[in-house]
């Protein structure tokens, strides 16, 4: 089996070529731009593995994706690579457009040329928007994103999932729950507040903190699209959910325990604009067809990760550079407290 990774220098894509390359005998190719969120420390344990190759380029890059294709004729697409933080989508929602959008659509069309074996599309659940309890989405849900980051990835996974209805092509659609665990970029709720609290520094919460999110660990993720991936069936679409709904304030308690600082280093900062307030799925079909449960208890995931990032401050410290600097002041230098 050869596999085409896309965005495997991200935080998920890193974690599912690591299992990859450690659990079975397959290849893997890496194709990656390495954006801002893109890092090749995160794949040190898989670098110099024979069965595993990286090609810096584009999704957006036509040529560069026939390229690949033509070289490495791999058996499945697994396609992670976006931009994937709401935040900045707010602050700039171009990327959202070209990548998600536009490079999934230059994917999806070198895929149908090649006649590629199956093409993966890793979706998300905020493509369903917000839902009021105690509803939780089943895969009919309707969409209904709310930001451009969400909007962009609904978009691309209708267009992923159209895909096989007109042309056939062996579409599968995973959506799935906020993740957590190591090497995850500082700019996400859990390794901000984590990366913030071991330097004593402030932690924003966004608005009253009570909206809800529901936390699966990347290993849980993984696995999950590694089930589908191998006995999802063509054409379906498979939520991957963590099971376990939390309102942002009690995660930041959480960590603060953990890392045994004061919960006077909570600020209520300006909510983030359209912010959703609760997510939730439901993961049964994915459970019922190929018995992939969620395993890691979230405490258990979340003392883990404080772990990791406490052994890594090298790897902290390169990756808020001077781009996550300016990045940190253009989204929090002028919020002000919330009222
Ligand atoms: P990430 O931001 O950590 O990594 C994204 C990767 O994609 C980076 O390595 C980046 O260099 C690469 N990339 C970006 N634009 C590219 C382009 N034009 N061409 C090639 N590579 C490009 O993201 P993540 O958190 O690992 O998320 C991976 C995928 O999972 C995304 O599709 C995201 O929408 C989805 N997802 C994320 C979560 C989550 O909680 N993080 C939950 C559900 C689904
Ligand atoms: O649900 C899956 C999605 O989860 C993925 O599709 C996205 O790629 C991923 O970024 C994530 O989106 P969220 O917006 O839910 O994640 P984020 O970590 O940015 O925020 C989680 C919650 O925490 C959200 O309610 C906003 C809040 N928050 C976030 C940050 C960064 C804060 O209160 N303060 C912050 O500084």
């Amino acid at each position: 089996m050869k596999l085409l990774v896309t965005g495997g220098a991200g935080f998920i894509g890193s974690a599912f070529i690591r299992m990859a390359i450690a659990e079975t005998d397959w290849r893997v190719v890496n194709f990656d731009k390495l954006t801002y969120a893109g890092n090749l420390e995160n794949l040190a344990p898989v670098e110099g593995d024979e069965r595993y190759r990286f090609v810096r380029a584009d999704i957006c890059d036509e040529r560069a994706v026939d390229a690949a294709l033509a070289e490495e004729t791999p058996d499945a697409i697994v396609h992670f690579a976006a931009e994937s933080h709401v935040d900045r989508s707010i602050l700039s929602p171009e990327p959202v457009i070209q990548t998600n959008f536009r490079g999934t659509f230059t994917l999806l069309e070198a895929a149908r040329r090649r006649g590629i074996g199956r093409f993966l599309h890793v979706s998300t659940d905020e493509v369903y928007g917000s839902l009021e309890p105690p509803l939780a989405a089943t895969e009919e849900f309707p969409l209904n994103p709310s930001s451009p980051y969400s909007a962009s990835k609904a978009g691309s996974d209708l267009l992923a999932r159209s895909y096989f209805v007109t042309f056939r092509l062996p579409v599968v659609v995973t959506r799935a729950s906020n993740n957590y665990g190591p090497y995850q970029f500082p700019e996400k709720l859990i390794p901000l507040m984590v990366a913030n609290a071991l330097e004593d520094r402030p932690l924003p919460v966004y608005g009253d903190g009570m909206q809800i999110r529901d936390w699966l660990h990347v290993e849980d993720h993984c696995r999950g699209i590694l089930a589908a991936l191998g006995k999802g069936r063509d054409g379906e679409i498979y939520n991957i959910g963590g099971n376990r709904a939390l309102p942002n304030s009690e995660v930041v308690r959480k960590v603060l325990a953990l890392t045994g600082k004061p919960e006077t280093l909570i600020q209520h900062v300006a909510d983030r604009p359209g912010h959703d307030r609760r997510y939730a799925l439901v993961s049964d079909k994915l459970t019922g067809e190929t018995g992939w449960r969620p395993e890691m208890e979230f405490e258990t995931g979340l003392a883990d990760t404080i772990e990791w990032y406490r052994a890594n401050p090298g790897w902290v410290a390169r990756v808020r550079s001077g781009e996550y600097r300016a990045y940190y002041e253009q989204n929090y230098g002028k919020r002000t407290a919330a009222g």
